[in-house]
């Protein structure tokens, strides 16, 4: 099999993985989200798990599938996954957060479904929370020896924001993409990266498969 033929640089490793998107309901029949499909995400985890590594996957909704011998946590909500993960995160070495973390969540309507005559055809205002920032949560809380690497969606002043999120936190490595640009990013099998690490090394990478955007990231994190 594939494990077999992949190198064992990983063997032994508790790797931590989100990805996909969260869903923030609102009322009975709508919420809040984004088009993650995922993809970066099981790309990464099924990269450490062929290098050996103990993956646990926790996913928001997409529908993807996992080895059977990965571990994964189903979430639906911003507040479940970071619930998970802060569970997670003390017995891990390694994490990877890809996930599109919704920021906000909107303030419940209610258990009914809304009725468009309530608003009488004047349009409606929503009020949103704040979610908890689950990788900067895990940034804070990281131990010596653990490694945590972020991703950053940007449609401005990439480099910039890479670097400023690597600080704000704590992180080892960010991979950052354009998220407005072709071949990059939302629900498509390609990503253009900058990537920036706590050593300051950075690296453009080219428009690249995922899944060898996926291989790159562990080898550069394993490369200290
Ligand atoms: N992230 C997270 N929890 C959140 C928001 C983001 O864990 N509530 C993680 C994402 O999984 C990603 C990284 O933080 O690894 C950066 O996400 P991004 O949306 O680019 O950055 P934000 O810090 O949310 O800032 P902004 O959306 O304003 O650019
Ligand atoms: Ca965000």
């Amino acid at each position: 099999t594939l494990k077999a033929l992949a190198p064992r640089d990983m063997a032994g490793k508790q790797v931590l993985v989100t990805l996909g998107p969260t869903r923030e309901p609102w009322d009975a029949v709508r919420f809040w989200s984004n088009p993650s499909s995922g993809t970066m995400g099981a790309c990464v985890a099924v990269a450490a798990y062929l290098r050996g590594a103990d993956v646990t996957v926790v996913a928001g909704p997409t529908g993807l599938t996992f080895p059977c011998d990965m571990a994964v946590v189903s979430v639906t909500t911003a507040r479940q996954m970071y619930e998970a993960c802060t569970d997670l995160w003390p017995s891990m070495d390694m994490a990877c957060l890809t996930a599109a973390v919704a920021d906000y969540r909107p303030v419940p309507f209610g258990e009914s479904k809304f009725k468009k005559s309530t608003s009488a055809g004047a349009g409606i205002t929503v009020e949103f929370e704040t979610n908890p920032d689950i990788l900067k949560s895990l940034g804070e809380s990281k131990r010596d020896g653990q490694k945590l690497i972020g991703f950053a969606a940007e449609t401005d002043n990439i480099r910039e924001e890479a670097a400023r999120k690597l600080a704000a936190k704590n992180l080892d490595l960010i991979a950052a993409n354009n998220i407005g640009k072709a071949g990059s990013g939302f629900g498509v099998a390609t990503n253009e990266m900058f990537v920036l690490d706590a050593k300051g090394r950075k690296e453009q990478w080219p428009q690249l498969p995922k899944t060898e955007v996926a291989w790159r990231l562990w080898d550069h994190l394993l490369l200290d």
